[in-house]
């Protein structure tokens, strides 16, 4: 079985990915690390040396590589991955798989990303708060079209951690 994890920037992917993968056994990868990892360059660099069309290519060939060649695996993928190039399909018709969307809402998602905008080419040149709720508003409606495809479902918003494992783990098995 894969679980991949969906949703927008800051949703809690990798953190709660990391944590799911050690209840349940299983291997942990982030696919923002792993295209780091194959490019030997950080995705800020990508984005600016080659743009973000050879990024949003990248990101589709190393989800195809995962979901082909890996099993008993939770793997978080980037925000955009499940909105560009048919990803989504792949997702949905990739076997033994699950998705998992871990919805948060546009406040909660503000303050989470105003302390690591720096890592994400997309918004780190976004100044204020206002204008960050204006972007993220925005996007958020663009993506969810496919986010919310996703098997499950969970929303993230005042929990703890545990108490978002604990609600994926019910909804999972
Ligand atoms: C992106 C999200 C990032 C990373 C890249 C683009 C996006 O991953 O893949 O900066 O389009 O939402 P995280 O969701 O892990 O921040």
């Amino acid at each position: 079985m894969i679980l991949i994890l969906i949703g927008y920037m800051a949703s809690g992917k990798s953190t709660l990915g990391r944590i799911l993968s050690k209840k349940l056994n299983y291997d942990f990868l982030d696919l923002d690390d792993y295209i780091e990892n194959e490019e030997k360059t950080t995705v800020s660099d990508i984005f600016k040396s080659k743009g973000e069309i050879y990024f949003r290519k990248a990101e589709t060939k190393y989800l195809m590589h995962i979901l082909e060649n890996k099993t008993n695996l939770i793997v978080s993928l980037g925000g955009g991955t499940p909105c560009y190039n048919n990803n989504m399909s792949l997702i949905l018709e990739a076997k033994h798989a699950k998705s998992i969307y871990l919805k948060a809402s546009i406040p909660t998602l503000v303050t989470r990303l105003n302390k690591e905008k720096s890592k994400r080419p997309l918004i780190a040149h976004i100044e204020t708060d206002e204008l960050l709720t204006e972007f993220i508003g925005k996007h958020l409606f663009e993506r969810n079209q496919f986010y919310s495809q996703a098997n499950i479902t969970v929303s993230t918003d005042n929990k703890t951690e545990t108490e978002i494992i604990e609600d994926l783990v019910l909804k999972l098995f």
